[in-house]
């Protein structure tokens, strides 16, 4: 076989949490009390308990048993992913969870097709009903469900709030304390879906109706009724919006709890009975009966004319009448008398006062008790699938249990109802050793491993105690009760003595020595249960226990209108001569059909402990847990598991979890799984004393083994997770390589085809073209036909090209010229004129041109208040001025002029003074150099002496200037570029000489020969 590691990973998916490492261990503690090493130490098991509350890791194993310890505060734990996160994954997989065990006993149920069920223990507020809903929420959540289903599964939740109105109160304990105990049956199909429900409900605490200890309440329902019911509904039943007026309320004094919002849970009760499926009329008699209630707690009797006992509140009558729909003279008749039977003849009798008050109370009892049952049984109706299905489990659906039933209970004073409890928990606790041991042996057996016989404390003869036909307690108490003469709670005292003295586990004030003497009452007898010894007070034993309705009490309501009271209370119970079942020997029955109901189904158990008494978070109060853990039995467990092997693991989880520790498992062991474990305990170095293999699983003995397996693997995985990551990277771009590949060969084989199919077209048109033009030239001379017509056209067509080609490309230059010539403005056809005049002499001539394009020419680049004092101008008017620096022809000092440019003549001016007047008739040329200086030589005529002669000038504007200076002296083909130096005339026939070279700035000197030197960069290449 080929083992092949699971995959771990992804959102809600199996997270491998085993708290390993030594530091988080002596922080949080151990998951599972198994691994405790020094496990026989009820210290070290409350001090792992305390350390994981303190982590607020509320939940902890034995083995396969939980042990919750109610935080008393929301936990974010319960969530949707929560649920996900422990779906399908293995117990031991993930830390323990109340989910775990959910879906553990889901996933057995429908891989071995067998029943289940979750016992569910523990103190009064330790977190049992709780932890079922959440149970019955992960069932309602996580299976499949169809339409029907749906309904069903809110019926089943919906179940809880109704009943928890009408079972629940508040304690001193608990302000939700369930004052019954429940079993509920979950039942599957078997797709695994949710197809019905049924419950069964175990001694409800009806003494709460009539009398409550101070600090307590009586049910939810009245105080619901009272604050959340329309004020024509309690007019209707004759109640006013307070509870202090109501007789069964106030004994407790605490109408209202901060926890508890009657109102808003007055709203969820009544759509939940809706939702349930009660039918309007039956809700409206529920409550009827609840208002009644409450009204014969307001019954009051008092002496009559006569000295007789009578009802002193006719109100309450009249409401008692007609809530109950019964007669009101029959009901008054009733509560005050009792008809007794002597000698075949009935007779009256009238009730003293104390009587008929015991007989209202006892009415209330019964008539609450009875509602509570038929509301289950109503309950049952609407969860019921198909009644024959629910009672084949032998049928293709299975069945998960919820029993949410009190834990073990010792009070200051402790009657009859905790003597019921505490005898049920003794019965769950025989139950639970007995299973544990049984799965136990049962593994080993299994497995083929040698059971190691375990010893535990067998709490057999307590039970019988209480229960052996003819000798238990049980039938003394109903011996008693029948017993015809005076039968008192002293005398089943004593009778008691008589035949339980001796047993080991029962003792009274008589039968004690000295020291247990003084512990126990005259009115007290002890019992030693397997979680401590309790001293029961015997008062009340006989009444509680014959839970008697005086007979004509029963007829007045027999005779109801009420639909739900007449369910309740059959007729044939009057006539029915056959005394009824004492209440005692009614919780026993019951309890043994509990027991077979568990004994056939597979159990999961869920140990609640409660860590403080306030009803605080984060308070571990350990002497209470002490208390706790050692009724819950659950040192007495831990032994049990640990007898043998301290931890045991399916050889698949085991190799998957530690083979990276053992070279020759890892990363995959291809042999049979066995071999493969045999490999890795023989590498860890395990002794032969320390473990076991079976047949499917390896059994560890000590947990120090565990560990040290768990340390390496936690010093093994930095490497682990370093390679896991290497691979993941490397598998991730590969993949990643490998669909921008695929893309690009896509896209690749896309182009090459589009572009393929495109040359095929244009080669079958270049062939076409081609073919035709070949037969357009052999049919040419024809006329025009087909074959020819394409030939002729296009011989036509490109001869007109030909032709017009350049033709059109002329004329559409000159049209775009002629457009944008007449959109031109006057300013700038100036401007570009002289642009293109300044282009034609200077353009490939002088180094600065190109510089000199894009700056604009001016008007003048002196402003009119400038020249405006020269005298001499006469008509003429400066056109342009700029600012230019005069060379003289000897020596090439340099004086600052401004030279003006009129129509006629140009000037020299210094402050406001004409120096020079060069007459443009008398110019002959201009010389600059090719160069980027800004030099420029006047050429003007000898012969004229008015003139001076030439005149050398530099000006930053050259360009511009000699342009316009061209210009206005029509003087365009009189500009001259000269390379290396201009030759100028000095006075009286002498000439001077300017050189130029090129250099790396501008720079003016006098040279050799008496020339002037002018050096300037190269501006252009
Ligand atoms: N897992 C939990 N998370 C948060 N609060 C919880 C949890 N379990 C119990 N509690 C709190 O403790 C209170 C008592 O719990 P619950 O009613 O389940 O006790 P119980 O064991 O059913 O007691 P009783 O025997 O009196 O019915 C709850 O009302 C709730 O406030
Ligand atoms: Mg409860």
């Amino acid at each position: 076989m080929r083992y092949r590691g699971r995959e771990v990973g992804g959102e809600g998916r199996v997270n491998l949490v085993m708290e390993s490492t030594l530091t988080a261990r002596d922080r949080m503690g151990v998951q599972d009390f198994v691994l405790l090493e020094n496990y026989t130490s009820e210290a070290a098991f409350i001090e792992n308990l305390r350390r994981r509350f303190g982590e607020n890791l509320i939940y902890t194993y034995i083995g396969s048993v939980l042990v919750s310890v109610n935080p008393n505060k929301d936990l974010e734990i319960y969530s949707k992913v929560h649920m996900e996160r422990y779906r399908g994954v293995s117990f031991y997989e993930i830390s323990p969870h109340i989910f775990a065990v959910s879906d553990n006993t889901y996933r057995a149920m429908r891989t071995e097709r067998r029943d289940q069920c979750i016992l569910i223990s523990g103190e009064s507020g330790a977190g049992k009903t709780e932890a079922s809903k959440k149970i019955l929420q992960y069932y309602a959540t996580t299976c499949p469900v169809t339409d029907h289903m749906s309904t069903l599964r809110d019926r089943l939740l919906q179940s809880n709030p109704v009943l928890e109105a009408f079972g629940n109160a508040k304690t001193l304990r608990n302000d939700n304390s369930s004052r019954f105990g429940k079993y509920m049956d979950v039942q599957f199909d078997f797709r695994g879906a949710s197809i019905g429900g049924h419950i069964l409900n175990y001694l409800l605490e009806k003494s709460r109706v009539v009398h409550q200890n101070h600090g307590e309440r009586n049910f939810h329902i009245f105080y619901q009724l009272l604050e959340g019911g329309k004020q024509d509904l309690l007019s209707k039943l004759g109640l006013e919006r307070n509870a202090q007026k109501y007789q069964y309320l106030v004994k407790g004094c605490c109408p209202r709890v901060s926890s508890i919002n009657d109102k808003n849970d007055w709203k969820t009760v009544r759509k939940a009975l809706t939702i349930i499926g009660l039918r309007e009329d039956e809700v409206e008699d529920l409550w009827n009966i609840i208002a009644s209630v409450l009204h014969l707690g307001n019954t009051q009797f008092g002496e009559g004319e006569n000295g007789e006992n009578q009802i002193t509140t006719e109100p309450q009558l009249k409401y008692l009448s007609k809530l109950l729909g019964v007669d009101g003279a029959a009901l008054r008749e009733a509560l005050t008398h009792k008809k007794l039977t002597a000698k075949g003849e009935e007779m009256i009798s009238p009730l003293s006062f104390e009587q008929a008050v015991a007989a209202r109370d006892a009415l209330a009892k019964a008539v609450y008790g009875r509602t509570f049952t038929w509301l289950v049984v109503k309950i049952n109706q609407s969860l019921a699938f198909k009644d024959e299905v629910y009672n084949s489990s032998k049928g293709s659906s299975s069945v998960i249990g919820l029993l949410d039933i009190y834990g073990f209970e010792v009070f200051q004073h402790n009657s009859f109802e905790q003597f019921c409890i505490n005898y049920c928990n003794e019965k769950l606790q025989q139950l639970f050793i007995e299973l544990t041991l049984k799965s136990e042996q049962e593994e080993y057996k299994a497995e083929g491993i040698t059971w190691e016989p375990v010893k535990y404390f067998d709490n057999k003869n307590i039970c019988d105690l209480v229960e052996e036909k003819h000798k238990g307690f049980i039938s003394i108490l109903d011996e008693e009760c029948l017993r015809p003469g005076e039968p008192s709670d002293i005398s089943f005292l004593k009778k008691l003595e008589d035949t339980l003295g001796g047993h080991a586990h029962f003792v009274t004030h008589k039968l004690a020595n000295g020291k247990t003497r003084k512990a126990v009452g005259r009115e007290e007898f002890r019992l030693i249960h397997y979680a401590g010894e309790v001293n029961y007070t015997v008062n009340g034993f006989l009444d509680k226990n014959n839970d008697l309705l005086y007979r004509n009490l029963k007829e007045v309501i027999c005779q109801s209108d009420n639909q739900v009271l007449s369910q309740c209370f059959h007729r044939e119970e009057v006539t029915d001569q056959k005394r009824p079942e004492t209440a005692a020997t009614q919780f026993k029955n019951s309890l043994a059909k509990l027991i077979e109901i568990l004994m056939s189904k597979e159990p999961s158990y869920v140990r609640c402990i409660k860590p403080n008494d306030a009803k605080q978070s984060g308070r571990f109060d350990e002497a209470l847990v002490r208390h706790q853990v050692k009724y819950l039995g659950l040192m007495e467990n831990l032994r049990v598991r640990r007898a043998g092997f301290a931890y045991r693991r399916c050889y698949e989880a085991f190799l998957q979890r530690y083979k990276s520790l053992c070279p020759g498992t890892w990363p995959n062991w291809e042999g049979r799984l066995a071999d493969g474990v045999t490999t890795l305990v023989q590498h860890l170095g395990y002794k032969p004393e320390e473990y076991k293999l079976g047949k499917t699983k390896i059994f560890i003995r000590y947990p120090k083994t565990l560990f040290s397996t768990e340390d390496a693997l936690e010093a093994r995985r930095p490497a682990l997770v370093l390679t896991l990551q290497t691979s993941w990277r490397g598998y991730r771009e590969r993949a990643k390589y490998h669909r921008i590949r695929q893309a690009v060969l896509v896209i690749q084989s896309a182009w090459r085809g589009m572009k393929s199919r495109q040359r095929t077209r244009r080669r079958r048109h270049a062939v076409d073209i081609i073919r035709k033009f070949i037969k357009g030239f052999i049919y040419r001379h024809y006329e025009r036909c087909p074959e020819n017509e394409y030939f002729l056209d296009h011989q036509r067509f490109s001869f007109l090209m030909t032709l017009a080609s350049e033709h059109l490309c002329m004329l559409c230059m000159q049209n775009m010229m002629w457009a944008y010539c007449r959109r031109i403005q006057p300013e700038w056809k100036k401007q570009m004129e002289q642009k293109v005049l300044a282009s034609q002499i200077f353009k490939h001539q002088k180094d600065s041109y190109p510089q000199s394009v894009p700056k604009l020419f001016v008007a003048s680049r002196l402003n009119s208040e400038e020249f405006k004092v020269i005298p001499t101008l006469g008509n003429d008017k400066v056109k342009y001025g700029v600012t230019v620096t005069k060379y003289d022809r000897r020596g090439y000092k340099a004086r600052p002029r401004q030279l003006l440019l009129t129509s006629s003549f140009a000037m020299l001016v210094s402050e406001a003074k004409l120096k020079q007047r060069i007459d443009y008739a008398a110019l002959r040329s201009i010389s600059v150099s090719s160069l980027s200086d800004g030099f420029m030589v006047l050429h003007v005529a000898s012969e004229d002496n008015k003139q001076k002669s030439d005149v050398v000038l530099q000006c930053d504007h050259v360009i511009e200037v000699v342009t316009k200076l061209a210009t206005m002296a029509d003087k365009k083909n009189k500009v001259n570029m000269s390379q290396d130096s201009i030759t100028f005339a000095v006075a009286r026939g002498k000439e001077g000489v300017i050189d130029f070279t090129s250099g790396p700035e501008l720079k003016v000197a006098k040279g050799k020969k008496g020339h002037l030197l002018v050096t300037a960069p190269k501006l252009n290449p």
